[in-house]
């Protein structure tokens, strides 16, 4: 059924302790677990039963203060009748975890017992109150086979080990921060580990482990320089500190998302721990800092301050992707690291606003939490938090935190109580601003500038709407800040001076838009100026200003703002390719303007841009934000378009290609540092634009960059380009991939991606083979998102060949998937969601599929819900 947020009710029972006897062999797993609980004091009412939450699991033996006690269990509670107000309640269960191929609760991944218990996977372990507004400490004793399992970890410091008889051996492990049991976390086998120190600043000394599968432990130093930074970063930035004597993190081959924040031991994603240059990409390196950041980050915004409910899973997660951004911000370039974030919104969450799925950062309902783990709660979530920066500036942000954590330690709260913390610690007004947490949907946002030189005044008109989205037929205007600046005839800043000010204050000011139409009248405006809008993209809107060509251009040339003058071109782009899918339309010829190839040459020519920049700038909007910019997404048209323009720049600007190809050439050992990821950029960039032609020459540069390649880094952009020129170096390129890397999952799985990805007709028989492919393994969450997972999100030119052939593998893949990991299933699915946006022989095709799976017996309700809500 549905879960709705009006619904919440604190818990009618709490839980103080937690003592868990967890005995794991080949068998079994079997776990007795000893609660404490008493009666809730703030609960509504007063049952005279306690129902627990469990799935998957045999119950043993039920005891109530040492004593039978009657009860009932059914497929997903335990029902412990008639109990008094305070009680010991001891649970035997047992559990096979080598059959969990859902990957939530305990399971194996290969010989590793490991668990992943967010959101509801801990009642997949032991029946629970398995909420996170119920808070306990535990304590957990780990029994194994000494041989087989030698590394036993669980959640906060060791406090006894040892042997036991037949060759077994037990580990005591004991948390005392209360918890939520989502936050409950236990790993046992085989580990290596790279142990490091970190002293904090008030001198707490923290062991840091690292723990991977035999082997890999030299793949683990970024890891940990990532770790070390993370830690003195959140010191420097929020003055928060970490909190245990150790922090251990493990590497999972087989794992459902990125990572998990568990209490001192973080369970991560292999690939988003072990790198080395021969096996990862700077891309790789760059997910890895990002998101040992954000676990580490969780420890105060999560796990130190948790959420009342899932409806408020944003508090955690929006707040925590802002912080890894901030994070990723001051490790690199934060120009390239704005331009990223926006990228990934535009290109993920856009689409979800304007799909069957569209939903508030908080949610109103859900049928399965796990569909909720999304770009919307995420990284648009971000984006709220990050707009709450922005109004009140860097000084009044961090004092809202301070304010936050002084009110919520140790609390499970919501998304209103963290505004209301930035409220009253600035004393913004919010009221209008929390709109951004209810309302679902891209707001609109169209912006108009006049000059009346006699009077030398700008005024800018500003009008925001916002379209229905499912359950949500009416909005409200929002509070929207937008940044801007007013530039001179030479592309120089001018002060800015709202009408009714005393003086100028600044080149950069925020408005505060909150009507549906807003004038703001700026004074002594010597000339007409060009406006740079939406600086540092300020809101998560979709910006319409009748801007120029040439004003575009001059932006692109000029703005101070990187992220602006980023977007000028994307904008100018855009346009340019929108015109030409039309022109195609119509029938006539696609013309490229000279104004656009010379602007890309001056950004080429521009000594001041890093490369980095200039990579981002040269690098034309991508299929997926293009699509949303058109009332019915074209594709073949945006892709011809796109390849139109990519030619016609690969062509006048050859010369340039070349010499930035040659200038941007490597040499000395592989470093990650900002510039040499940008010069490699760059030049796999400049290599995508001389290999467009296929020609001869462009092939043999092609096999060269390959062949000659000294990182991962480097072979996957030679491949890439190579797979996408076809021909017969091309598949000699992918045989000695495979030859070289068929030992390494990570790498194989580049080797699965970049073959979905690629665009050119006939990939989807290509990705037909490749599912019965011996090393395809339709149980490992990797695979099969870089093979079904790039092909039907990553390549919408090939998923959306006419005919309906890649929708219907699509769905013949969710529902073998299905059957063994829904929660991956469901996640596949989410592209067939966007039909409406499509033409009427499509829409028709893709519906199709839809309606196939939702009749198919015995769904998963995750499949379920993402499949029905896409139909209605
Ligand atoms: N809290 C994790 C994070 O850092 C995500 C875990 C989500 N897992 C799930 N099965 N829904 O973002
Ligand atoms: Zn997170």
């Amino acid at each position: 059924g549905t879960i709705r947020r009006v619904d919440y009710t604190p818990p009618p029972f709490l839980i103080e302790t937690v003592d868990l006897d967890v005995v794991l062999s080949p068998e079994a797993a079997n776990v007795v677990s000893r609660l404490a609980v008493r009666r809730n004091a703030g609960a509504a009412s007063k049952p005279a039963d306690l129902v627990l939450d469990g799935k998957k699991m045999d119950l043993v033996s039920v005891r109530l203060d040492g004593r039978p006690v009657d009860h009932q269990v059914t497929p997903e509670t335990l029902t412990i009748r008639g109990v008094p107000d305070s009680f010991t309640l001891e649970i035997a269960t047992r559990s096979r975890p080598q059959d969990n191929t859902e990957l939530t609760g305990l399971y194996k991944s290969r010989e590793l017992f490991c668990t992943q218990c967010e959101a509801e996977g801990f009642r997949r372990i032991t029946y629970f109150l398995d909420r996170p507004d119920v808070m306990a400490r535990y304590t957990t004793r780990i029994v194994a086979d000494k041989s087989l399992t030698p590394v036993l970890l669980s959640n906060g410091n060791l406090i006894d080990s040892g042997p036991l008889d037949g060759g077994r051996h037990f580990a005591t492990w004991e948390d005392p921060f209360p918890k939520p049991s989502y936050l409950f976390a236990l790993v046992a086998g085989s580990l290596d580990c790279l142990e490091d120190r970190f002293t904090t600043r008030s001198g707490r000394e923290v062991a840091l482990r690292i723990y991977v599968r035999p082997g890999d432990v030299p793949r683990c130093e970024h890891a940990m320089e990532s770790l070390k930074k993370s830690m003195k970063w959140d010191e420097d930035v929020y003055g928060l500190e970490y909190d245990l004597d150790t922090f251990m993190i493990v590497a999972i081959d087989d794992f459902n998302m990125g990572a998990m924040e568990n209490k001192g031991l973080n369970v991560f994603n292999s690939k988003l721990v072990l790198a080395n240059p021969e096996t990862a990409t700077d891309l790789d390196y760059h997910s890895i800092e990002a998101v040992i950041g954000h676990e580490y980050f969780h420890n105060w915004t999560g796990n130190r301050v948790t959420c009342r409910d899932w409806f408020q899973l944003s508090l955690k997660e929006g707040l925590t992707v802002l912080r890894d951004q901030q994070f990723s911000a001051d490790m690199g370039s934060a120009a390239d690291a704005r331009i990223d974030d926006v990228r990934r919104l535009r290109a993920a969450q856009f689409p979800e606003d304007a799909g069957p799925m569209a939903h508030p950062v908080r949610p109103d309902s859900y049928i399965e939490i796990n569909n909720f783990y999304t770009a919307t709660v995420y990284q648009k979530g971000a984006e709220v938090v990050r707009m709450m920066h922005t109004l009140l500036g860097p000084d009044r942000f961090r004092k809202g935190m301070d304010l936050y954590f002084q009110r919520h330690d140790g609390q499970a709260v919501t998304c209103d109580d963290f505004a209301s913390a930035m409220e009253d610690s600035s004393g913004v007004d919010l009221a209008q601003f929390r709109l951004w947490y209810a309302q679902a949907g891209t707001p609109d946002l169209k912006v108009e500038g006049s000059y009346d030189a006699a009077a030398r005044r700008y005024t800018m008109t500003v009008a925001q709407s916002l379209r229905p989205t499912p359950g949500q037929p009416d909005k409200k205007p929002m509070h929207i800040p937008l940044s801007v600046g007013l530039l001179d005839g030479a592309g120089r800043d001018l002060p800015l001076k709202l009408a009714g000010e005393a003086t100028a204050g600044g080149t950069t000011r925020v408005l505060d838009v909150r009507n549906p139409r807003d004038v703001f009248v700026f004074e002594d405006v010597p000339e007409k100026p060009v406006a740079s809008l939406l600086r540092g993209f300020s809101a998560p809107v979709k910006l319409e200003a009748p801007r120029s060509q040439e004003e575009l251009t001059f932006l692109m040339a000029h703005d101070s703002d990187p992220f602006a003058r980023w977007e000028a071109g994307q904008q100018l782009g855009a346009r340019l390719i929108l015109d030409l899918v039309e022109a195609r339309k119509a029938g006539k010829p696609m013309v490229v303007s000279d104004l656009f190839v010379d602007a890309i040459r001056r950004t080429l020519d521009d000594q001041r841009l890093d490369r980095s920049f200039i990579a981002d700038a040269v690098t034309l909007p991508g299929l997926a934000f293009l699509g949303e910019l058109m009332p019915s997404i074209d594709i073949e048209g945006l892709w011809a378009a796109q390849q139109r323009v990519r030619s016609v720049l690969s062509d006048q600007l050859a010369d340039r290609w070349s010499s930035v190809y040659d200038a941007a050439h490597g040499s000395g050992p592989y470093r990650f540092t900002p510039e040499e990821v940008g010069r490699r950029r760059l030049r796999s960039t400049a290599l995508a634009y001389l290999s467009t032609d296929k020609g001869e020459a462009a092939r043999r540069r092609a096999v060269e960059y390959f062949e000659k390649a000294g990182n991962m880094t480097e072979q996957v952009a030679g491949l890439a380009v190579l797979a996408e020129l076809g021909s017969a170096e091309g598949e000699a390129a992918l045989a000695s991939f495979w030859e070289r890397w068929k030992g390494e999952p990570l790498v194989l799985d580049k080797w699965f991606g970049i073959q979905a990805r690629t665009p050119t007709a006939g990939t989807l028989e290509r990705v037909e083979r490749l599912v019965e492919h011996p090393s395809y393994d339709r149980k490992n969450p990797n695979r099969v998102y870089s093979l079904v997972g790039a092909f039907a999100s990553g390549n919408p030119v090939q998923f959306h060949a006419a005919g309906g052939r890649g929708y219907r593998f699509l769905a013949d893949q969710v529902l073998a998937t299905d059957k063994l990991n829904p929660q991956i299933a469901a996640r596949l699915l989410s592209p067939l969601g966007s039909w409406r946006r499509y033409d009427g022989e499509r829409q028709t095709l893709m519906k199709r599929e839809l309606t196939r799976i939702v009749q198919e017996k015995g769904l998963s309700r995750d499949v379920y819900e993402i499949a029905s809500k896409s139909l209605s």
